[in-house]
């Protein structure tokens, strides 16, 4: 029986663009300013933008699906408008059931109210009685450990408390359709464990439950469907674990088909973007498959679109699975080596010797920020990488693959 249906849904959103001056001289820059000034033209267009668009799909009862897909491509949109939220711009919806959704931190809580407030609010706004609200209360404050903070308002919650009780509520008011977006992310991992059994518990109850998250080994393990939105796009809709494959091969093509600069599967202010990524031994040679114990520079380029010098920009590179789980990171302000970035562009490399990895098949993200305060170009799946062969711990073995991908040493005896 379906529970929600939606049909040819597009969200439109119209976005401010600064009208990009390829004036390469203060001068010209001063120019066209002044021009715009006369002319009394904002240096700011508005255009439209697409964030979804023709997205059709019917979910059956008691489904928990998986949505997946790279940065921006429309499933927060996607889940807001399921949530009502926002209003698709086209398409309609059709809903049988009511919703309960857990959406980034600052939804759905009103921040002046108490945690006390906020459960009957939300109950409320459900549909619930105060007396079924009464009944579910005393699990609520259980699940979320937030006993002692209950009259406190919300907004003196750190994120984590603040997630734990949005979670709770969202969970346990007996929704018929589930949605949590990521922000499970936010809390500790004991408690994303609990949420995550919390999410099949309620799916198995013949709930159903939607669910965003960029981690696909979750994805495949709790849901028993999934969909990729690529650019707004629903690209596959098919199990779980058809569609962590999809996806993970449509990244492996976008990283090798299209140059880092082109990608706008990006966030950031973009002052500073990644334009290449490459891995290099210590020759200087450029490699396109590691051995495991090998020795590298990681290289990444970059573009500015400013006119002076940054400092004090963190580097980081990480590196996952081919399940999105994070193994490893490079950090650069881990040992105080932030770097200063020219206005003309250049490379940054990241030197790493006995690379503790055993053979499969790896993704990196680039991420730069600058003093700690802004974000200047975040972007996941540069490079496709593969490790296959070296010999880390000089016996010969490659460690058990299948079962831990990090090689480290340690000795062995007997007393
Ligand atoms: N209020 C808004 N105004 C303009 N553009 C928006 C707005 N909200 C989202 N967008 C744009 O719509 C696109 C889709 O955003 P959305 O947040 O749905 O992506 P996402 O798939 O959830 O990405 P992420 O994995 O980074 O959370 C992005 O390009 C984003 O910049
Ligand atoms: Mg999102």
């Amino acid at each position: 029986m379906p529970i929600l249906r939606v049909e040819n849904l597009g969200k439109c959103y119209q976005v401010a663009r600064q009208s990009r001056s390829n004036t390469a001289t203060l001068r010209d820059a001063i120019v066209e300013t002044a021009r715009s000034i006369v002319q009394r033209k904002s240096k700011l267009r508005s255009e439209d933008f697409w964030a979804l668009n023709e997205v059709s799909f019917t979910i059956e009862q008691g489904e928990r699906v998986g949505i997946i897909g790279r940065n921006g491509a429309g499933k927060s949109t996607l889940l807001k408008i399921l949530s009502r939220i926002t209003e698709p711009t086209r398409g309609r919806i059709e809903g049988w059931g009511r919703v309960a959704s857990l959406l980034e931190v600052g939804t759905g809580f009103h921040p002046e109210l108490t945690g006390r407030e906020n459960i009957y609010l939300n109950g409320a706004i459900l549909g619930m009685s105060r007396s079924e609200i009464a009944r579910k209360f005393d699990e609520i404050v259980d699940f979320a450990e937030v006993e002692r903070f209950l009259d406190t308002p919300v907004k003196r919650y750190s994120s984590g408390m603040y997630v734990r009780l949005a979670f709770a509520v969202a969970a346990h008011l007996e929704p018929e359709i589930l949605i949590v977006d990521e922000v499970l992310a936010v809390g500790d991992v004991q408690f994303q464990k609990k949420c995550l059994n919390k999410m099949e518990d309620v799916g198995k109850a013949g709930r159903t439950v939607l669910f965003v998250s960029h981690n696909l080994s979750t994805v495949e393990a709790l849901c028993t469907r999934g969909i990729v939105l690529q650019q707004g796009a629903l690209r596959f809709d098919g199990t779980a674990h058809e569609a962590v494959q999809y996806y993970l091969d449509a990244a492996y093509e976008l990283a090798n088909s299209t140059a880092l600069h082109l990608r706008r599967d990006r966030s950031g202010n973009g002052k500073v973007r990644a334009s290449h990524f490459r891995i290099l031994d210590l020759n200087e040679t450029e490699v396109s498959v590691m051995q495991s114990g090998g020795d590298y520079f990681f290289e990444i380029g970059y573009h500015s679109t400013i006119d002076h010098a940054l400092h004090d920009v963190a580097i980081s590179l990480d590196v996952f699975d081919d399940r999105a789980n994070r193994l490893l990171l490079f950090r650069s302000n881990f040992t105080n080596e932030n770097v200063s970035l020219s206005p003309s562009g250049g490379a940054i490399r990241c030197c790493v010797r006995d690379l503790p990895l055993a053979n499969g098949s790896y993704r990196f993200s680039v991420f730069l920020s600058h003093a700690n305060a802004e974000v200047l170009d975040y972007i996941t799946d540069v490079a496709p990488s593969i490790v296959e062969g070296g010999d880390f711990f000089g016996t010969g073995s490659g460690g058990l693959p299948t079962h831990c991908k990090i090689l480290k040493r340690a000795e062995w005896s007997t007393i």
